[in-house]
């Protein structure tokens, strides 16, 4: 499958952005821990949620779906603690499942995560924090097994993190959530979905403190109750929707949004010369002239997002002036760059740094989305260039984009998706 994008036309109208990806990647993993049925709102409607419902499914949860974003959930009689390898390698937040099993019965078995290719990603962080809680770990065979000695439980502990990893920090969240004793997380990441990872577990009778600090106390509990719980927007989506308007031009609202999360997002746009206006659940994003270069560089929140990287380079392309990016996340992030030079782009990539000398206008092309965020810009630039652009393997995006081409064509873009 492709999407066949006629681009060079500006975008007008509303767009409602949905429950956040990666707040979904800890929080339903999270059910697991709930013995009773809970009902999560707002939830994505996209490649990588299914999945994880065939995982829940196969450990012996019952899924039901009330509408499109409304799941209940029922964990009370999950019989199996291994995740299927077919289905676990083949996303990153498999590996939240480690968390939730281990935290809940003391043992888990879960295949080595898959997901986007931006170098290595190693969970040494997860591990190790399993491991100081009284887990055996052990990777073998494509598997990560943990356990804990037969009729015990988690231990809380002191675990500093070398580096400010988000997955881990969530991880060993979910399995502090049920451990005896009080876990205390040192280094954590400060994102958003973790703040919601923390007031979900609370929601449903947990204790987790500090979680938006880097200082996370949880004091475990002996169970979880059953009870209602509404995502996140996902503040990536709603960046990549602002891109698109800053490239394409135009105007567009978008609802359903936390603006307070999309600050730096926001203000790196007014930056390069695009109005935006906040209210209290929307925004409204206005290409104002030509566009002005910037430089970013990314870091963990509150800095300016790994995730928002190669949607912002798109835009950059056009700038008058030169853009530098540097990439402090992920050692591989900017295999798109070549890509977008398929497209007249001008960008030079030297390690984690990119120069980008702004283009008068792209051209369309033929083009791959490396990953996920890749094959966002793929779609910014193609919406922007002159001429039609086709983008391959969109397996990547559909993993993470709730209905991306109907959400486009609504606000007037010309883009289909064809075999
Ligand atoms: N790291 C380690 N060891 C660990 C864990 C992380 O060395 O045990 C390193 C990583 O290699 C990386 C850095 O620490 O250099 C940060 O990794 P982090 O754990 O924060 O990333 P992640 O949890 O694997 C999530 C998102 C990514 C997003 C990053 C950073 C999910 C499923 N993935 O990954 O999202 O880029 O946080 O914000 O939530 C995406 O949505 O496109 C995406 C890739």
């Amino acid at each position: 499958m492709k999407y066949v994008i006629r681009g060079n036309k500006p975008l007008y109208g509303d767009v409602k952005i949905s429950g956040f990806k990666n707040a979904a990647a800890s929080i339903l993993p999270g059910l697991i821990l709930v013995n009773g049925v809970c009902r999560i709102e707002n939830v994505p409607d996209i490649d990588d949620v299914r999945l994880t419902f065939q995982i829940m499914k196969k450990l012996g949860a019952k899924i039901r779906s009330i509408a499109t974003d409304i799941v209940e959930a029922d964990s009370t009689g999950i019989s199996c603690l291994s995740v299927p390898y077919e289905l676990g390698c083949l996303m990153r937040a498999s590996h939240f499942f480690l968390g939730s099993l281990l935290g809940r019965f003391g043992q888990a078995a879960v295949p080595l995560p898959g997901g986007c290719d931006l170098g290595t990603r190693p969970i040494d962080q997860h591990l190790k924090g399993f491991e100081a809680m009284g887990a055996k770990v052990q990777v073998k065979d494509g598997f990560v097994y943990a356990s804990v000695p037969h009729g015990s439980r988690l231990k809380g502990a002191n675990i500093r993190f070398d580096m400010v990893t988000v997955g881990a920090t969530m991880n060993l969240m979910l399995a502090a959530t049920l451990a005896d004793g009080i876990t205390v997380l040192e280094n954590a990441a400060k994102e958003p979905h973790i703040v919601d990872l923390a007031a979900f577990l609370n929601a449903m009778g947990g204790d987790v403190q500090g979680a938006g600090t880097n200082l996370i106390k949880i004091r475990g509990v002996r169970s979880l109750h059953g009870g209602t719980y509404s995502l996140i927007p996902d503040q990536i989506e709603a960046g990549t929707y602002m891109a698109a308007v800053a490239a394409a031009g135009g105007e567009v609202r978008l609802t359903n949004v936390i603006p307070r999360h999309l600050d730096c997002i926001s203000s790196k746009l007014r930056e390069m010369n695009v109005e935006i206006l906040e209210s209290e659940s929307s925004i409204l994003v206005r290409r104002l002239g030509s566009l002005r270069p910037a430089d970013i560089v990314t870091m963990p929140y509150p800095g300016f997002p790994t995730d928002m990287q190669p949607q912002m380079a798109s835009v950059l392309c056009l700038a008058e002036g030169t853009s530098q990016i540097t990439e402090a996340i992920w050692e591989d992030r900017f295999r798109y760059a070549k890509e977008l030079c398929r497209m007249g782009a001008r960008i030079t990539v030297n390690g984690r740094q990119a120069v980008i000398h702004g283009v008068p206008k792209l051209t369309g092309a033929n083009v791959t989305a490396c990953d996920l965020r890749a094959g966002a810009a793929m779609i910014i630039a193609g919406l922007a260039a002159e001429g039609i652009t086709e983008v391959g393997e969109i397996h990547y995006i559909e993993r993470g984009y709730q209905n991306l081409t109907e959400k486009l064509a609504g606000l007037g873009a010309d883009i289909r998706m064809e075999q």
